[in-house]
């Protein structure tokens, strides 16, 4: 941490349309947002359309986890990212389309999204959908999703949107976990020229389900699917039934918006529960500040809308400021690794933000896809996801930005709804890796191994946050217990965010990674203990334990250390190891599917049976010399055994 970093100064041109001009602006405005936080955050509830005015900005103790914003007033989300925008800019495009393949992409305009939305809603009221009810979104990346989660939002049911990648189990647990009474999906799902049969992995998750009492089928290709009859409809014979018009639901500002299932160190993937009022004005502040949005500007966010990013910055933080958002149906490398300036060039895009390892797997392919393409739209750059490496860092910034960009490197997560560290344009320096200065009314802290704040500037720790600020989810759906332990009870009063972090001498946070049992595999994350849960239920396998890796695209690679039931022939154990690494993909999605596996004789357990990844950790990285102390295990000699595994593995 002592070492010069590199920095690239604001760029001038960038500070010449950038809505704050300076650190100091920036400075004055922090201050005011952390020392005066009611007054900060009425101000920026003006930002939205309210039915009826709240009574108290806030109403928030950590330490028993009760978050409360805005309470009182009266919103509804749709209206705040359609309705109000139709007599300025009906006719502006909301959303760009790009499908899988170019040609099939379309633009839609803030009418024709209205519309689309209040017939969608429509339907969901003639289903039975009412207000509170939860329903389950398994669909591409398809106008469809935008119509379906905002016609939940307009009608005030809860969406709770499940990635097309997972599995019919992983979609299953989701369903049973929040009670959803419907589940809308497409008859196929189409990316990089390949078909996903997302119906029949529908079909498996709810069978025998009696919570589900329909399904909703989009249909994206020409293929028919079976039908189930009485429970299954056609979306699209559906809405053609239906009025072009809905009313907006008043819905109370911390009246529940969406649930999102996302994985921790233990247990089953929890469902975060986001509301109203205090998600949308930080979506929508967040976004117009770190993005720098301006009217007329086409912004693309290239994740999907399954994860939290697509949430808050492709679909609610875009549309709540009435910009032009971009939904990106395919990957990054389809047709070829050029797709991303490919978009940019055709539509303009002056802002663009992805994952690291998408960035990672396209600059390895060469700059000669990149120069391809006129770029001279892009202002702004973003990333988000995992930590950034320094390299593919000044990748980004020489050959994609020409050096004329701004680099905005977010850190966030699923819990706090919007963006909580970063650069904000015409504002700082930069620092390739660096997350750089909390958004107004983040107070972040580090804390050390004690729990201890840590006062000094120059500092590492555990990033935790001192106050409350309005994205920050509202519990766990169903378990408000697991959301205070889970959150606000390592360190009582702050929130823990289970990332390390280092802060410089300039008061800039770099982000380390987790420092839980959580891995962040190219931009997903993942529990290991979920992956554990999967391996250790094949018939061959006695145990496992999993740990994450650094890979040189996916930032962390999965790693299973397994141990089988009964000794095996070489030929078998290649079969299994095969086998698991499928079972895992069956169970929870490909995503997750570990790219190494290790059978060997044991794990380094205390004596009292807990499983010393910290070892396995250092053994992933061939660092077999600096294992700490080992002699609290129950049997010392395993390590040896598994570095000796370890390094016939690398040896091949
Ligand atoms: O470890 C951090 C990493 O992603 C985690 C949150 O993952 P998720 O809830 O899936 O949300 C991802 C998208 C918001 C964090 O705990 N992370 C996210 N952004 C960054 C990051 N690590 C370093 N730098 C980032 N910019």
């Amino acid at each position: 941490m002592t070492e010069a970093h590199v920095t690239y100064p604001v760029l001038e041109h960038i500070r010449k349309r950038s809505y704050l001009k300076s650190r100091d602006e920036y400075t004055a405005m922090y201050k005011k947002s952390i020392d005066e936080p009611d007054e900060f955050w009425r101000e920026q509830a003006n930002r939205l359309d309210w039915f009826h005015p709240f009574q108290k900005v806030s109403d928030c103790d950590l330490a028993n986890a009760s978050i409360r914003w805005y309470e009182g007033g009266k919103l509804n989300v749709a209206h705040n990212c359609l309705d109000r925008h139709l007599s300025e800019r009906g006719d502006q495009t909301a959303i760009i389309w790009e499908a899988d393949e170019a040609k099939d992409g379309r633009h839609i305009s803030y009418r024709e999204l209205h519309a689309e939305v209040c017939k969608t809603a429509n339907v969901l009221k003639s289903m039975g959908v009412k207000r509170g009810d939860r329903v389950c979104i398994y669909l591409p990346m398809i106008p469809e999703l935008a119509y379906t989660m905002l016609a939940c939002a307009r009608i005030g049911a809860i969406h709770s949107i499940v990635f097309a990648g997972f599995s019919a189990e992983s979609i299953r647990d989701r369903i049973l976990d929040c009670e959803a009474k419907m589940v809308i999906t497409a008859n196929e799902g189409v990316r990089g020229g390949k078909r996903i049969a997302l119906k029949s992995i529908v079909d498996k998750a709810v069978e025998g389900l009696e919570v589900v009492e329909s399904v909703l089928v989009c249909r994206r290709t020409d293929t028919d699917v079976p039908m189930k009859s009485g429970r299954d409809f056609s979306f699209e014979e559906a809405c053609s039934k239906q009025r072009p018009t809905c009313p907006a639901e008043w819905m109370d500002a911390e009246d529940p918006l969406f649930i999102l299932y996302t994985s921790g160190s233990t247990g089953r993937p929890k469902g975060l529960l986001h509301t109203t009022g205090g998600y949308l004005t930080y979506a929508s502040l967040t976004h117009k500040y770190v993005f720098d949005v301006h009217p007329g500007d086409v912004y693309c966010c290239a994740a999907d809308i399954g994860w939290v990013t697509g949430h808050t910055y492709i679909i609610y933080g875009p549309l709540a400021n009435g910009a032009t958002t971009i939904m990106f149906e395919s990957v990054p490398t389809y047709p070829d690794p050029g797709r991303y300036w490919d978009i940019v060039e055709r539509h303009k895009v002056n802002i663009f933000y992805t994952a690291p390892t998408a960035i990672r797997a396209i600059a390895r392919e060469g700059d000669q896809w990149v120069k391809k393409y006129d770029r001279s739209s892009l202002r702004i750059l973003g990333t988000v996801g995992e930590p950034i490496n320094p390299e593919a860092w000044e990748w980004y910034y020489d050959v994609v930005g020409e050096q004329k960009c701004a680099i905005v490197d977010t850190w966030w997560q699923t819990e706090t709804g919007g963006i909580m560290i970063t650069p904000l344009p015409g504002v700082n320096e930069l620092k390739p890796g660096a997350a750089t200065l909390p958004f107004f009314g983040v107070h972040p802290c580090l804390v050390d191994e004690e729990g201890k704040k840590i006062e000094a500037t120059e500092a590492k720790g555990y990033l935790c946050m001192q106050a409350a600020w309005p994205g920050l989810a509202r519990t766990v759906y169903g378990d408000h217990e697991r959301f205070k332990q889970t959150y606000f009870s390592q360190y009582p009063g702050l929130y823990f965010t289970g990332d390390g972090c280092n802060r410089d001498k300039d008061g800039d946070y770099w982000i380390t990674g987790r420092v839980d049992d959580v891995i962040n595999v190219s931009g997903h994350r993942l529990g290991t203990a979920e992956i554990e849960s999967s391996i250790n239920a094949h018939p061959w396998v006695a145990e496992s334990a999993v740990v994450g890796y650094p890979h040189e695209i996916k930032g962390t690679g999965i790693l299973g250390f397994v141990i089988l039931n009964a000794n095996i022939g070489d030929q078998a154990k290649e079969e299994i190891v095969q086998a698991v690494r499928e079972q895992v993909a069956t169970d929870i999605g490909k995503f997750a599917r570990p790219d190494l596996i290790l059978v060997c004789p044991g794990l380094p357990k205390t004596r009292s049976g807990k499983i010393m990844r910290r070892i396995l950790r250092k053994i992933s990285v061939g660092e077999y010399g600096n294992l700490g102390n080992v002699t609290t295990l129950a049997d010392p000699s395993v390590v040896d055994q598994i570095i000796g595994v370890h390094k016939e593995m690398v040896k091949k």
